[in-house]
């Protein structure tokens, strides 16, 4: 079977959601667009893990046995993990996340996109702008979007085997997210470990502890979310955890797993010669961009598809956006690839006019920006976390950040337990990237020196 479509999409994430949700407002033809993918919701875990749910772990199951369409993929790591009154499909279906509209499967339907789902791509070839899908169908286009994010790096990639035990979980998408539910619940009291201490470890293990699981966190730096924080801000986050009861296991890292007759994971092997015991286990080691299907066809950077402003690749007929796309950062002047929620949402939005209408669109000038949330933490940062650092504000209290100053001047702002109006000043400031002439005044005013710019 062969179909043809002016306008194709692959993958059904945020960047897909948010693509689709502007062609919708910019009036795309009904048969004019398509998104495949291949994401599935179906719970593939062995029946005995099935056995030891509760009835309401195996209602949810049910629920989710079916194919989706794209949603917000942060959800998965906060509120999808809460014991009590846990978001759920269709609640966060795109664009919610940007309190726009919410794009349902029947939204789709009535804009007249087709949402081709549980179906992967297995071969692209952008010479010929033809795709061809795991279901045997040939697929054509004249402009196709390339929004097939990331996936997470196996433990396998780094030479230890163990993941496909019935306890040992990963969080990327919504089967990944099931599993996780599941297995929290038959693990009420016991021991998980985290491994990593990236964002995605440090989301899950806040989720564990408010689901009652006793959570180490085991991770080979010094201090948790090194790629972005300070020691001293880690250190605080850190002490938080410790509070709730997190055990944090630095310096260190996973050798191997001990197995139980049944390939279930008991024990928890670490290079400083300790086993730790082990219910469950989290796996948040990093994410690697999906990108193989452009191999040798594109131009890539920073392992991701190299485009320009307008978000086209080398091959004029092909977009990315996303979590594959490495972009240039205009106000930085470097070209990027973020793996983060806005980058997504807003490079989708900037392909689709650039594709649909051209002379109108401007060049994508992006400002970095990425959030998280745990516990009733909450923090941002924009910009890039170059340069000096300068700490301001209680970090005894609930209000306190950093600045980040580049060649004399303000290139990236944290700040923790901000409100609105902070966080409005400190784009814009960030923005115009103001000159410092003194640091210990930047300390001093805090927050009151974005606002003040
Ligand atoms: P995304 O991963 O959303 O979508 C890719 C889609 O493509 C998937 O549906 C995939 O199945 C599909 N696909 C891949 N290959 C395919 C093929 N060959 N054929 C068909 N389909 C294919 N960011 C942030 O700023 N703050 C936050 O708090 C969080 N929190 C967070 C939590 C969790 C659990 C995750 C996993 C990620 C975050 N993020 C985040 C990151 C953010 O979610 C991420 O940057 C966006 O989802 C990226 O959107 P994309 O559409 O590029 O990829």
């Amino acid at each position: 079977m062969s179909r043809s479509f002016d306008y194709v999409i692959i993958g059904g994430g945020v960047a897909a959601g948010y693509a689709a949700l502007e062609f919708g407002k910019r009036g795309v033809s009904h048969g004019e667009l398509c998104i495949i993918s291949d994401e599935s919701v179906s719970f593939s875990s062995s029946s005995s893990s099935s056995h030891r749910c509760s009835s309401s772990a195996l209602i949810d199951l049910c629920v989710f046995n079916e194919s989706v369409a794209p949603y917000e993929r942060p959800a998965l790591s906060k509120a999808f993990l809460l014991p009590e009154a846990p978001a759920r499909l269709p609640g966060f279906h795109t664009c919610v996340g940007a309190n726009e509209e919410r794009l349902t499967p029947n939204w789709y339907k009535e804009h007249g996109i087709e949402l081709i789902l549980e179906t992967r791509v297995k071969s692209a070839d952008v010479r010929n702008k033809k795709l061809l899908t795991s279901t045997g169908e040939t697929i054509t286009y004249k402009y196709l979007i390339v929004a097939t994010g990331a996936r997470a790096l196996k433990l396998e990639e780094i030479g230890i085997s163990g993941s496909d035990a019935e306890n040992v979980c990963y969080l990327r998408d919504l089967a990944d997210a099931t599993k996780l539910v599941n297995t929290m619940r038959t693990c009420k009291g016991g021991n998980a470990i985290v491994i990593g201490g990236g964002y995605i470890g440090m989301e899950c293990a806040a989720s564990l502890v408010i689901n009652k699981i006793n959570v180490s966190m085991v991770f080979p730096g010094s201090y948790c979310m090194g790629r972005l924080f300070t020691p001293k801000i880690a250190s605080y986050y850190e002490d938080v955890y410790k509070s709730k009861g997190v055990n944090f296991i630095k310096g260190t890292s996973l050798t191997s797993f001990v197995f139980n007759s049944e390939g279930k994971v008991t024990g928890a092997n670490l290079e400083d010669g300790r086993c730790l015991p082990v219910d469950m286990v989290v796996v948040g080691i990093g994410a690697r961009p999906n990108t193989n299907l452009f191999e040798n066809q594109l131009v890539f950077e920073n392992n991701g598809i190299k485009v320009n402003t307008r978000l086209q690749s080398s091959n004029t007929s092909v977009y990315a956006i996303g979590d594959v796309a490495s972009f240039p950062v205009k106000l930085f002047g470097k070209t990027r690839r973020l793996e983060h929620v806005d980058a997504a949402r807003k490079s989708a939005k900037h392909a689709v006019s650039a594709i649909m209408d051209p002379d109108k669109t401007s060049e994508f000038d992006y400002l970095p920006f990425f959030y998280s949330r745990v516990f009733s933490l909450s923090w941002r940062f924009y910009g890039d976390n170059v340069g000096e650092v300068v700490h301001f504000g209680d970090f005894n209290g609930t209000k306190f950040g950093a600045y980040w100053v580049d060649n004399g001047r303000v290139v990236g702002c944290f700040l923790e337990g901000g409100e609105g109006a902070d966080y409005d000043a400190i784009a814009e400031m960030i923005r115009a990237k103001p000159v410092v002439a003194d640091m210990g005044e930047l300390e001093r005013q805090g927050v009151e020196f974005a606002a003040g710019v």
